[in-house]
């Protein structure tokens, strides 16, 4: 049923590297890793092809994309500024999970940034990423290669299971290593805002840059909700999520135990839990393995969920937003 093709990060193969960019080149989607999740790309300067990706995706066309680069140097060609803080972030953290926004140049079609006067722009870490970028000459507008709303992939296996048909090609480089989506922060206007937190956290920002600023109507401590298409449920698997606290208390009026499922990290399995699954107790490694256990325990056709909350601490925000947003109804 698929197009799923294994390719070797560390030794791309070109040849099938050549077929994708030819996809691109001629406005069809490709889906390919990065080191935090898979992504659906399209040429972004092709404004058809972009089309096609709100089309795949369902995703709602007032949602901008992040647009994908293979340096700073053709980030910088795609927009009309380059403030000292755009060039110590990406000295710092390019290519990696890292997403600034800035004014955008001329030449980017409305449809990549949803009439935006704004661009989302990214290097991802991935080798595989890397050399498609390479090869194809132009940027790749991709958001995470899932149906809006869903659980973005971390396997090939995840995007051929929610888009299917829908992507002509599917390169395979393995699980992604970072596993939730790139911190995207907004430089475009007089002081840096998080727009949504992931796993280079706020304060390592401001250890770099200065004070960055949560989005207007983030309550303290929780997620930003004013970028684009923040407002919706996403991430969220088809189970009801539930976090629980500390101290644990289970919900009321639980189905039987093989309708419910945990996901904990430090706590025993509650006997309700039909399932489970047990996470590393690290951030990176708990959030490598995230979104794969969710995929999972949906498939197992579970109606909910129990996820043992994560620590309030810094390095585990991004985790903290993706299971809020998971949680909504
Ligand atoms: O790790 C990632 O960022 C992955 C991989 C594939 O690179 N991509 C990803 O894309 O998560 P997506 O489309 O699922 O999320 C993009 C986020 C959205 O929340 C969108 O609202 C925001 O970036 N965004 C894009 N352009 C923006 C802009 N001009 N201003 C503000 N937010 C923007
Ligand atoms: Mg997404």
């Amino acid at each position: 049923m698929s197009h799923i093709h294994a390719i070797d990060p560390a030794a791309p193969d070109r040849a099938l590297l050549a077929r994708a960019a030819s996809l691109l080149q001629r406005g069809q989607l490709v889906a390919f890793p990065t080191e935090t999740v898979y992504g659906l790309g399209a040429n972004a300067l092709d404004p058809t092809a972009v089309q096609r990706i709100y089309e795949a995706k369902g995703r709602p066309e007032y949602n901008p994309l992040i647009v994908h680069l293979s340096g700073a140097a053709s980030a910088q060609r795609l927009v009309t500024t380059w403030p000292e803080a755009a060039e110590r972030l990406t000295k710092r953290w390019w290519p990696g999970p890292l997403t600034i926004v800035l004014p955008k140049a001329m030449g980017i079609p409305s449809e990549v940034t949803a009439g935006l006067g704004t661009v989302a722009l990214r290097v991802p870490a991935h080798p595989v990423a890397l050399a498609l970028l390479q090869v194809c000459g132009f940027p790749l507008a991709a958001p995470s290669a899932n149906r809006s709303g869903a659980v973005s992939p971390t396997t090939a296996a995840h995007v051929a299971a929610g888009l299917g048909e829908q992507v002509p090609m599917i390169l395979d480089g393995g699980p992604t290593s970072v596993g939730i989506e790139s911190t995207v922060v907004d430089l475009s206007g007089p002081r840096p805002v998080l727009l949504r937190p992931g796993m280079i956290s706020r304060e390592e920002l401001e250890a770099e840059i200065g004070p960055v600023e949560l989005a207007e109507g983030a309550p303290a401590g929780e997620a930003p909700r004013a970028s684009p298409g923040m407002l919706d449920r996403h991430y969220a698997p088809n189970a009801r999520v539930v976090l629980l606290g500390p101290g644990g208390h289970l919900p009321s009026g639980l189905p039987s135990a093989d309708r419910v499922a945990a996901l904990m990290r430090s706590l025993p399995l509650p006997s309700v839990a039909g399932h489970g699954v047990t996470l590393p107790s690290d951030p990176a490694g708990y959030a490598r393995e995230l979104y794969g256990a969710l995929h999972q325990l949906d498939a197992g056709g579970v109606s909910i969920i129990l996820v043992e909350a994560p620590p309030d601490e810094p390095a585990w925000a991004g985790i903290r937003d993706r299971l809020h947003r998971a949680t909504h109804p």
